[in-house]
């Protein structure tokens, strides 16, 4: 028996009954939700475009109504302030929802440095319970790091000092707080945080409007108020609006040019099935440790909670007018976060311009780690508890002890449960191999990783190599239900 029976027992029966209530509600639901493009009325039936809860908001066909999509500030992490707070916030055409936001904005402002450059970032909690900051990707020492242990109390601000040195790429930043992860960055807490270097920049790759970062999140919508609600689910919690930077249903006007998306799937459970549907190809050039060695076009890529691309996408064969969806399809091979077939954002054509680029051929140096000293496996398990190891996390015990410097292979095991994103804080590691399941190691996933899809049934491998800081680390899933429920473990460097 699998244990995600459960939980989809539970989403099934939402499903149910908000199908047969949805004939009922409709009225009602519209009037709540001051749509702009509703067709009231009492026929008694879903108008169009709403053809019951996997289509509400996002879902494909019908006539959506579209809103430009928001592009969040972008800030220095030299002298920031950032409060954590309750917040209401645009959702789209003036949709007021309350939700929790980095300085009144869902998601926060982008922060962007240049490698070398000094962090000092004060963390105001206004919330009603204890928060922390994490900053997925950036390697900084422990302190820094906004883990568990180092959460902060309601009415507390926290300060964190790191110098970033680490090669161009983009990470982001969530809450981290023990067992309340999942909760706050669901209602809003997030951002993205972009590192530039020298060697990124000789390659004349696409700037200012047509760089773009996307941070996609999947929320669910309550019926009656058109409100986020987050009703925890232990198999983990999916929505069924597709966010895009805080906007539902979002469109962005595009010039016909080359453009590079910056995307993090930071949603706390949906593995996102990628495609254009001009069946266009776009262009990997890098993922979560900044850009890959050379870049792959791909038709359809996945991407689950923590994952990040950069993506090219070029528009310069299309006409103004021409509409392309970005997609997210049903699975094709997880067993839960996949179900659900959304247009995530559209891009309108809008206007001609004539802007030169080229695409690398070479893009960066992916030194190779060498042969592992040391193999440790780690299995993933989700029943009652999540566990690795078997072992339900604990902030004061730390599992294991890594030296320094020394290149280690870690194989990671899904035992039970939906899909297991695994992520290590600390260090980047090389995907080597993927067993069973899919059975191989996709484009998306060469170079440097930090958070890798472990599926149904597969076993993967990676190389890494704990070189900037020693200090208390941890592993974990980064499903935040998984997370929340104990599957995450603490490590030492020494
Ligand atoms: Cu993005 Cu330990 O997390
Ligand atoms: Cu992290
Ligand atoms: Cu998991």
């Amino acid at each position: 028996m699998k244990p995600q029976s459960e939980g989809m027992s539970r989403r099934t029966f939402l499903r149910a009954a908000a199908a047969s209530a949805g004939a009922l509600a409709a009225g009602s639901l519209y009037a709540c939700d001051g749509e702009p493009d509703t067709p009231t009325g009492s026929t008694g039936q879903l108008p169009a475009g709403l053809r019951g809860y996997g289509d509400y908001g996002g879902g494909s066909g019908g006539t959506v109504t579209r809103y430009p999509l928001r592009i969040p500030p972008v800030v220095s992490p030299a002298s920031l302030m950032l409060a954590a707070q309750p917040t209401t916030y645009d959702l789209g055409g003036g949709q007021l929802r309350h939700g929790l936001g980095y300085n009144a904005m869902v998601p926060g402002p982008t922060i962007r440095a240049a490698r070398g450059a000094a962090a000092h970032i004060v963390v105001a909690n206004g919330l009603a319970e204890p928060t922390s900051v994490h900053w997925h990707g950036m390697q900084v020492p422990t302190a820094a790091d906004g883990m568990p242990q180092e959460a902060f109390a309601a009415g507390a601000s926290y300060t964190y000092d790191f110098v970033i040195n680490q090669r161009a790429c983009m990470n982001w930043y969530h809450p981290h707080p023990h067992m309340l992860t999942g909760k706050q960055a669901y209602l809003g807490l997030a951002g993205a945080f972009i590192v530039n270097d020298p060697q990124e920049l000789t390659l004349g790759l696409p700037s200012g409007a047509y760089e773009v970062p996307l941070v996609i999140r999947d929320v669910e919508l309550d019926y009656g108020t058109g409100e986020p609600v987050y009703s925890f689910d232990h198999d983990g919690v999916l929505g069924n609006v597709p966010t895009v930077n805080g906007t539902r249903d979002p469109r962005l006007d595009v010039d016909t040019a080359l453009y590079r998306f910056r995307i993090v799937t930071a949603g706390n459970s949906r593995i996102w099935h990628f495609s254009l549907s001009n069946g266009a190809p776009v262009t990997i050039i890098g993922n979560d440790g900044g850009l890959l060695e050379a870049p792959a076009s791909v038709t359809a890529w996945d991407m689950g909670p923590g994952e990040r691309l950069d993506v090219l996408v070029d528009f310069r064969g299309l006409a103004v007018g021409t509409s392309v969806m970005l997609r997210s399809s049903s699975s094709r091979w997880d067993n839960w976060g996949g179900g659900d077939t959304f247009d995530v954002l559209r891009f309108d054509v809008a206007r001609q311009v004539s802007v030169p680029a080229t695409i690398p051929a070479v893009l960066s140096n992916i030194p190779t780690l060498g042969a592992p000293v040391k193999t440790r496996e780690f299995v993933f398990s989700g029943w009652r508890d999540h566990t690795i190891n078997g072992k339900v996390f604990s902030p004061t015990r730390i599992d294991f002890q890594v030296p320094f410097g020394v290149t280690e292979l870690w194989r990671f095991v899904w035992d039970r449960g939906a899909t297991h994103p695994v992520h290590v804080h600390g260090t980047s590691f090389q995907v080597q191999s993927r067993r069973y399941g899919r059975g191989q190691v996709y484009p998306w996933e060469r170079g440097w990783k930090d958070t890798v899809l472990v599926g149904d049934g597969e076993t993967v491998e990676v190389l890494l190599r704990f070189d900037q800081f020693r200090g208390r680390y941890m592993m974990h899933c980064h499903n935040l239900e998984h997370e929340d429920t104990g599957m995450m473990l603490n490590f030492q460097v020494v």
